[in-house]
């Protein structure tokens, strides 16, 4: 184990002062798992971790399995100690740039960061920036450079990123664009699975694989194409994968043979009742973005806590919800998605905890692998 994570500039604090320990908040009969189960068994891999310095998160496909596992349980300490009184982000300048409607993304980025005792510039709504006068993203990326460390963008357009970076000299973090991918969610749907059942983020595959249910379209959904794609790095513990949508290709070509070439046994169905029995895990979602405006998507697939699902079957939803997720299940044991979205703002502490260098920040307490 490494315990000191290189230097520690923050004295007073510093490495020989035991971190307060807290408790997961209990507040009803929704699952809140203990994320001290997640590092019981390992620490995270400094290593891993340090690799993230300076670097952009465009896709899920930018991390290794070992960053993913390692992230989580970065988070699973941030979420078990009060970290504020050690300043990580001490000095470091965020902008949070929003194009496109945002609950839980943009305000747990902020909150995040704000509790790690960094500073925020919100742009909740970036068409009151230059956009609105005809300025183009690459001029505005090249702006932000000198006026933050690290930028959270936002966007209804698909290739608004790859726009903005053609500007941009600072890390980027991809908070959804348009029907191309929401790698943070993902991290955020994983990182509640792997407190839930602490054996996925071994290499050895779990006793029981399991069988993963999608009730929407990944091919035009980017959380469900994020989850879906962050799913093929946990293989190993996947039995199966059953898309479940209205439309006759739900996943798209690409998704597809990604999928094909992970040699997942996949099935496309429209029959819900048929297969929601058999799931483990369903990850649910009806709200897509077409353009500048929203729409519902396998609306027609709702659940409810009659609904026929498996005992001790898990429910993930990136959210906002429409009535295709009943409330009645927000008090059972199927609910994983309070945890899921409240877990988000720690798997984003420990995201801009490495990608902004502050590693060494950290205290003694949280324990890191070589
Ligand atoms: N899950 C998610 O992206 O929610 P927001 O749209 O509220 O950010």
């Amino acid at each position: 184990m490494s315990g000191n994570h290189t230097k520690n500039p923050n004295e007073p604090l510093g490495p020989n002062k035991s971190v307060e320990f807290i408790e997961p908040p209990q507040d009803s009969a929704s699952l809140r798992p203990d994320p001290k189960n997640l590092f019981a068994d390992g620490a995270p891999s400094e290593r891993a971790l340090r690799a993230l310095y300076r670097k952009s998160v465009i896709s899920v496909n930018d991390f290794s399995r070992e960053q993913v596992v390692s992230l989580c349980k970065l988070a699973a300490n941030l979420e078990s100690v009060e970290i504020t009184a050690y300043h990580p982000l001490d000095g470091k300048l965020i902008i949070t740039a929003f194009f496109e409607a945002s609950t839980r993304t943009r305000i747990s980025f902020e909150s995040a960061t704000l509790r790690l005792d960094g500073k925020i510039i919100s742009i909740p709504e970036g068409g009151q920036t230059g956009v609105k006068k005809g300025e183009s993203l690459e001029d505005i990326g090249e702006m932000f450079n000198a006026y933050g460390d690290l930028v959270i963008m936002r966007h209804t357009e698909t290739d608004a990123i790859e726009r903005i970076r053609k500007g941009l000299r600072l890390p980027i973090i991809n908070a959804g664009n348009g029907t191309g991918e929401h790698p943070t969610q993902a991290l955020a749907d994983w990182y509640a699975l792997l407190k839930w059942n602490p054996g996925l983020a071994e290499e050895a595959p779990i006793t029981e694989p399991l069988s993963l249910g999608i009730l929407g379209t990944p091919g035009s959904m980017r959380t469900v194409k994020s989850f879906l794609r962050l799913a093929l790095t946990f293989q190993q513990h996947i039995k199966s994968v059953t898309v479940i949508s209205e439309m006759a290709d739900p996943l798209g070509e690409e998704m597809g043979e990604e999928i094909a070439a992970a040699g997942i046994d996949l099935k496309t169905t429209n029959d819900m009742g048929k297969y929601l029995p058999t799931l483990d895990v369903i990850y649910m979602n009806s709200i897509v973005c077409v353009g500048d405006h929203y729409s519902a998507m396998d609306a027609s697939y709702k659940l409810n806590k009659d609904s026929e699902i498996k005992k001790g079957a898990v429910i993930l939803h990136p959210l906002a919800r429409l009535d295709e997720l009943d409330r009645s299940l927000d008090n059972t044991a199927h609910n994983l998605y309070f945890a899921q979205a409240h877990g988000a703002a720690f798997i984003r502490q420990a995201l801009l905890i490495c990608v902004l260098g502050r590693l060494y920040q950290l205290p003694n307490d949280i324990k890191l692998s070589e």
